[in-house]
């Protein structure tokens, strides 16, 4: 039986996407009519936070969150999910700017948390998944990452990585957001983590994952370090408990 979903907010971090957030947001306002947008900008140097209020002053369901500087994305959604859970919303979805995640798509994510998911993620690496133009190199990191986290981590989760996902609200007030310490794309793998450790349901829907056409990406080598020492440290952390488990 499908349970009702309650209040949605879409959460879109952004830092220089003045070209790309017109495009999203009205994408997603005719892809999720009911939706809420929380556009959470760390002072992009392009203004990309002048079009967000651009944007909020004319639709009462678009509002922004202005952050002092750059200061990743695991930092912005956390503060954009407490914006969120402060104003009562029932489910908290992370989007990016730049049309990789298509609005389109979200209504599948949302029919999982309907159904009974408590983290639904949009995957690209669970069958039906597909990733469109990107370069070889972003596909084996990815890849490679995924590998290494179920290594480590023994996570049930293809694509713990991804950035376009689905939570319930009571979710992120169980795993607990106040110690969460991931500044870049490695909270993505944090939040999988305390989800799954907190017996929670993680449901991986198919999605097409598009490469951005304008702009560019803000990966860089200090995300991939963060990523690989704290996924290892979390490794050898739960590793007693891991082995203990195994045993029984
Ligand atoms: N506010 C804020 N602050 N936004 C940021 C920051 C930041 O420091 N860094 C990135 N963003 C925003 C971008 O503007 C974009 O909307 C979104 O976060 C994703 O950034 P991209 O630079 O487009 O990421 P990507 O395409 O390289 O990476 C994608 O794949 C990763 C690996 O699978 C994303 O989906 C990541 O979430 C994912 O982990
Ligand atoms: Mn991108």
């Amino acid at each position: 039986m499908e349970r009702s979903l309650g209040r949605v907010l879409v959460i879109v971090p952004t830092y220089n996407e003045r070209d790309n957030l017109p495009m999203i947001a009205r994408r997603l306002r005719a892809a999720v009519p009911e939706a809420h947008l929380l556009v959470a900008d760390d002072n992009s140097p392009d203004g990309t936070g002048e079009i967000a209020d651009e944007l909020a002053a004319q639709d009462d369901h678009i509002h922004v969150l202005h952050r002092p500087g750059k200061q990743g994305l695991g930092a912005a959604y956390i503060a954009g999910f407490r914006w969120g859970l402060a104003e009562g919303f029932d489910v908290l979805v992370e989007m990016d700017a730049d049309g990789s995640h298509r609005p389109e798509e979200l209504p599948k994510l949302l029919d999982a948390v309907a159904n009974g998911a408590d983290l639904a993620i949009g995957s690209r690496w669970v069958p039906g998944g597909k990733v469109v133009n990107w370069p070889l190199s972003r596909e084996l990191l990815s890849r490679g990452a995924n590998t290494y986290v179920r290594f480590m981590l023994g996570l049930p989760v293809r694509d713990s990585t991804a950035g376009f996902r689905a939570y319930r609200a009571a979710t992120l007030e169980k795993i607990g957001l106040d110690d969460v310490q991931s500044q870049g794309y490695c909270f993505q793998v944090d939040l999988t983590l305390r989800t799954v450790r907190s017996g929670l349901r993680v449901t991986e829907v198919p999605i097409t994952f598009v490469d951005r056409t304008i702009g560019s990406s803000k990966m860089s080598r200090d995300i991939v370090m963060e990523a690989l020492w704290r996924v290892t440290a979390w490794g050898v952390r739960g590793l007693p408990a891991r082995l203990r488990g195994k045993r029984r």
